[in-house]
């Protein structure tokens, strides 16, 4: 690291010797970019929809689809020749109860993507969504009842709801699972009952870090999980605590995480940098809608999408991101291909 001494008056160090623009010039600044992101980085989520034969367009995300669970193996395929090699699956089931049973169904819409897609290509890093909110009918992210502080999400009797979701995921092939419920001790729980299983080649990507945000809008909508009572700021972080946003990330690595995850992305990136000391892959989640923002503003003319996308990008990155979810995946493959 430079130190303040290595820049004092009279040093060699400053103007006219010193000249920051000579290495921006158009013919050296390409050498000497700091960080790139690669299609490698990649993560592209998917919906997958149960009651749908054809595509269906998500109005709050152009150019977002939810996708039938026929021909999803299809999609992977164009993915995976475009460069991108890892996809999250969400599901949108059939019918929802109150404990999210269908969540867990072993020919529900995620397992049955998984297998087509494993399949198909084999490659492919398939990592899945580990939730019960789209399964749930309150909405929730699992079981619901009473508190000292009235009806809410209650912590471990969802715990053996998380740990079959997980489950079925991975016996359908799924290579990572990543839970997103914010429960206390998810993760532990989960890589019991994976290995319980002799599914310990099966790797837990935690949202270990996952914020009460108003961003999370339009995925909403896109997946229909929406809640009907309450929110989830008793699980999720205030995104106004810096210092329980690392613990959270901490102690999911201490019940064994394989990858930590921030989300949102953008405006957290103070956040990453944090996590990224723990010593283990960070993975950040750009989401819905900070993707609805600057699609909206793009098609606005407001701002340019793609350079605006690629800032984004490549800021999560340099902050310590290793892997970035992100819906503009499929597109920002697409631009490198064509450079
Ligand atoms: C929970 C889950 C959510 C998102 C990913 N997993 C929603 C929530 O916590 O309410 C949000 C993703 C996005 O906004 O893009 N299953």
């Amino acid at each position: 690291m430079l130190t303040g001494e290595f820049f004092r008056a009279g040093d060699v160090m400053v103007f006219p010797t010193r000249r920051m623009r000579r290495s921006r010039s158009r013919t050296i600044q390409p050498i000497l970019q700091q960080f790139q992101v690669a299609k490698t980085d990649l993560v592209v989520p998917l919906f997958v929809d149960e009651t749908l034969s054809k595509k269906r367009p998500i109005a709050s995300m152009p150019g977002q689809v939810r996708y039938p669970v026929n021909g999803i193996e299809n999609v992977a395929q164009e993915l995976w020749d475009r460069g991108l090699q890892a996809v999250l699956l969400f599901g949108i089931p059939k019918k929802k109860d109150a404990a999210g049973t269908s969540a867990y169904d072993d020919q529900g819409a995620v397992q049955k993507a998984v297998a087509k897609i494993k399949k198909t290509v084999p490659d492919m890093v398939v990592i899945t969504d580990v939730c019960a909110c789209e399964y749930t009918d309150h909405g929730h992210c699992g079981i619901v009842g009473q508190t000292r502080s009235g009806t809410d999400l209650l912590n471990d009797p969802s715990l053996e709801l998380m740990n079959r979701i997980a489950v079925s995921h991975a016996l359908a092939g799924a290579d990572i699972v990543a839970p997103s419920c914010m429960l206390d001790g998810m993760v532990g729980s989960i890589r019991s009952a994976l290995d319980d299983e002799d599914l310990e080649e099966v790797l837990i990507m935690s949202y270990s870090t996952k914020f009460a945000s108003a961003f999370y809008g339009p995925f909403r909508e896109a997946v229909d999980s929406g809640y009907y009572f309450g929110d989830r700021s008793t699980y999720q972080i205030n995104p106004a605590n810096a210092r329980e946003a690392f613990l959270e990330s901490q102690l999911d690595a201490g019940e064994g995480a394989d990858i930590l995850m921030v989300k949102p992305a953008g405006f957290y990136l103070d956040i990453i940098s944090d996590i990224a000391t723990l010593g283990l892959p960070v993975a950040a989640y750009q989401v819905s809608g900070e993707y609805a923002m600057i699609k909206a503003a793009g098609r606005q003319g407001w701002i340019r999408e793609k350079e605006a996308v690629m800032e984004t990008l490549t800021c999560i990155k340099r902050a310590g991101a290793d892997l970035i979810i992100s819906y503009f995946a499929r597109d920002v493959a697409g631009w490198m291909n064509e450079e």
